[in-house]
């Protein structure tokens, strides 16, 4: 049932182009982008003024990235919250918020109580999850469903670019409805995303300098990941991929707050896996990995095939295709997610059922 892969969490990595190009099947029709199971008339959706993304874990980071496009495009304000918090706080709320839950396993239990809060508080909610039939499904106004098939690997890959191409619809749905872009620049749009899942399969056609990054930083006993924008965000969700699986204490932090304090940690052999993507201000992230090479870091870069000059400041560069930044999430990952489970096999640990973890967190 593994496929012939050693390990489930290397079959679903592989799984991902599929899943995007499922997820994404049948949304563009006569050039318009249609989510019907929404639910909401077109005259409610120009309504929306608010949008809370709440998550847990891997599906949270698949937020943060909504969070991006749906200000970038849509400008709708969108706040991103655990919803171990979110439940618990008095969050504005109005009839014109939509909150968009978002669960792989659509039973994780503070989700599922932050949807309920949500709703008693007469905003919209709607679903994003994996699995059909699942509370968060049935409990939601409306459910996308991601198309990652079963995900049975305790840490999240294909759910999670499952997430952030639905997600991506969903922003771009708000900036149709808002008219904030055009048509034909939301039909660029959604081809460049679709484009995506060629970009991952040419990610794990090669995954040599992955194991060789793994090999420079696996015994250390802690690292750092830095970027900015959606850099950022790749960041965090590397970061926990890494700690998940490998046990190897793994923080995340936008590059540009490292002389505020984290820059400290640096010394002689220090990793710092730095996400350096062309986007908005790929120069500081340049200059931030420098000062961090400059302190020691052993630095492994991901960066886009072309890029010399950052061979200059980093040991390692993993390459990928070039990608807009809007979509940069879902390629970039992928590299990390297979350094994460690189590193955690060189240190002998499990990758499918990492201790202490269960693949459904139905308790808070
Ligand atoms: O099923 P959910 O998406 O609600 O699960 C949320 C988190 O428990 C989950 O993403 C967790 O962080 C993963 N194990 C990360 O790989």
């Amino acid at each position: 049932e593994k496929g012939g892969y050693p390990d489930f969490m290397l079959k679903e990595i592989h799984e991902q182009p599929r899943v995007i190009r499922d997820t994404l099947a049948g949304r563009l029709v006569d050039g318009r982008l249609v989510i019907d199971e929404l639910d909401l008339s077109p005259e409610e959706l120009t309504l929306i003024d608010r949008v809370y993304v709440i998550a847990c874990g891997t599906s949270l980071h698949a937020g943060l990235v909504a969070k991006q496009l749906i200000e970038g495009w849509a400008r709708i304000p969108c706040e991103v919250e655990a919803a171990s918090e979110f439940r618990y706080r008095n969050a504005l709320i109005t009839p014109t918020t939509l909150v968009v839950a978002v669960s792989q396993s659509g039973e994780t239990a503070d989700t599922l109580a932050a949807i309920r809060d949500a709703r008693v508080r007469g905003a919209r909610v709607f679903g994003i999850t994996n699995v059909v039939g699942s509370p968060v499904a049935r409990e939601a106004d409306g459910v996308i469903y991601t198309k990652a098939n079963k995900e049975i690997a305790v840490a999240s890959t294909k759910s999670f670019l499952g997430q952030i191409v639905s997600l991506t619809l969903l922003a771009l749905l708000l900036a149709q409805v808002k008219g904030n872009l055009r048509q034909n620049q939301i039909h660029l749009l959604y081809k460049q995303l679709a484009s995506t899942a060629e970009q991952v399969e040419c990610i794990l056609q090669d995954t040599s300098r992955i194991q060789q990054a793994a090999q420079r930083c696996y015994q250390a006993s802690s690292a750092l990941f830095i970027g900015r924008g959606m850099g950022c965000v790749i960041a965090r969700e590397g970061a926990l991929k890494l700690k998940e699986i490998s046990y190897l204490h793994a923080e995340a932090y936008p590059a540009g707050e490292m002389k505020h304090g984290p820059i400290a940690l640096i010394e002689d052999g220090f990793p710092v896996i730095a996400v350096a993507t062309h986007g908005p201000i790929y120069d500081k992230v340049m200059s931030n990995i420098q000062e961090s090479k400059a302190r020691g870091a052993c630095v492994i870069a991901l960066a886009e095939q072309g890029d010399e000059e950052i061979q200059k400041y980093a040991d390692e560069v993993i390459y990928i295709p070039p990608v807009q930044d809007c979509f940069s999430a879902i390629t970039a990952s992928v590299p990390l997610q297979l350094l994460a489970r690189e590193i955690a096999l060189l240190k002998h640990c499990d990758v499918d059922q990492p201790r202490n973890l269960a693949k459904s967190v139905t308790v808070e």
